[in-house]
């Protein structure tokens, strides 16, 4: 077990699906001295990290900032935009889509959610068809709101949000379309904008490579027009006063100002590297885990060659191997931290995350703990994984 009074020699391997390693520029950042959130030097600042994160969201349209996780900003989506009762369509791709369903029903809103059988459930992404079906046969606009998950942290599958944003237009629905992009954001393409997404979710842990802490709501103007209606009671996560602060850079409560200085940071590394670039980097390296995973003999939990993520990869375990003993086996000899699998997987899978600062030998280090620990536990592997990651890789 990793103490945090001892020191390793060598750096921590984490490569859990977020956090994600913290980049010692964005370390730096939040280092700076906290200044007044109501003085005059706060205001400017605000408002460069508010329309900066706009260009990561992919929008023109106003980005709440909360000082919340990624399940804050689930919760800010829906109480600000629905009203006490209000129907709900979830679709189950994986742990955090059942969480997020599950957290709809604790606030009081008739969520209901589509799932596949059983077996299947956990490995395909959202079928857009099945959501247009439901939708059509909805012919008193009943359903409020559709709710995705973008990257399913815990099956490693990205879904096609465009598709979804087809479908309920196709089926003429009213219905506002919520993604969450947690994991995805930073990492997976992802375009508020052009998807005509209502309200995105995502946090600061995953892509965007700050630690925890920072949640994020992006709006589009139907949503701002819904949240006016909305009748759920709400105050800290209420759109309206942070939007009415936001315009002059501030906020009404005090805001997490270390970590928006890490924001900050992050948003120029990021534009420096470029969008495009990063989602090349990520796509690359997810094949080279993929390519090590098949060589391993093992099998990828996502089935759909075309919603692989570039986020992460969940391998299901060897036969008989329960993947928790693997992964302490990984953190104790070569300290690597691998993703439990979530749910109804527990167990029986792991998770590797190739996401933010993440580059082609961070990637290998990991590859190479898994391929280690793999046969630690007495697994033999097909081949080399991270012979066959390399040679892709080169
Ligand atoms: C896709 C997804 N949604 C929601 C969450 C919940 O976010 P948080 O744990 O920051 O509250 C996570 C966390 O890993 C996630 O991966």
């Amino acid at each position: 077990m990793l103490k945090l009074d001892s020191h390793p020699s060598g750096r921590h391997f984490l490569h859990i699906p977020g956090p994600s390693p913290v980049p010692s520029r964005i370390l730096r950042a939040i280092s700076y001295q906290t200044i007044d959130h109501r003085g005059p030097e706060f205001g400017e600042f605000g408002l460069k990290v508010l329309s900066g994160i706009k260009q990561i969201f992919k929008t023109q349209y106003p980005v709440i900032i909360y000082s919340a996780s990624g399940t804050g900003s689930w919760e800010g989506a829906l109480v600000n935009t629905l009203s006490p009762g209000d129907k709900v369509l979830f679709y189950e791709t994986g742990q955090f889509a059942h969480l997020w369903f599950a957290l709809a029903k604790r606030l009081g809103f008739d969520a209901e959610v589509i799932s596949k059988p059983d077996e299947d459930t956990w490995r395909w992404g959202v079928d857009a068809a099945v959501i247009e079906e439901r939708l059509r046969k909805d012919h008193q606009h009943q359903i409020k709101a559709v709710c995705v998950v973008h990257n399913e942290t815990a099956t490693g599958v990205t879904s096609n949000i465009e598709a979804v944003r087809n479908a309920i237009d196709a089926a003429k629905h009213p219905a506002l379309l919520m993604v969450d992009t947690v994991s995805g954001l930073g990492a997976a393409d992802y375009r508020h904008d052009d998807w005509g997404v209502d309200v995105a979710i995502s946090g600061s842990q995953k892509g965007l490579m700050l630690p925890p802490g920072l949640g994020f709501n992006a709006l589009s103007p139907k949503a701002i027009e819904a949240s006016k209606a909305s009748k759920t009671p709400k105050a800290y996560l209420a759109w309206d006063e942070i939007l009415e602060s936001n315009k002059t850079g501030y906020w009404p409560t005090t805001p997490s100002t270390n970590l928006l200085y890490g924001l900050h940071e992050a948003i120029d590394m990021m534009m420096n590297e470029g969008l495009d670039a990063i989602f090349a980097r990520h796509q690359r390296l997810a094949e080279a885990c993929r390519l090590a995973v098949k060589a391993w003999g093992l099998e990828n939990q996502c089935l759909d060659i075309n919603a692989y993520s570039p986020v992460n990869t969940c391998i299901v375990g060897p036969d008989g191997m329960n993947t928790d003993t693997l992964r302490k086996h990984a953190l104790s000899k070569f300290n690597l931290s691998l993703g439990t699998g979530l749910g109804k997987i527990k167990g029986q899978a792991f998770r590797i995350g190739h996401l933010g600062d993440c580059n082609e030998l961070s990637l290998m280090a990991a590859l190479s703990g898994v391929e280690m620990s793999l046969q630690g536990m007495g697994y033999k592997i097909k081949a080399s994984g991270v012979v066959a990651a390399q040679e892709y890789l080169k």
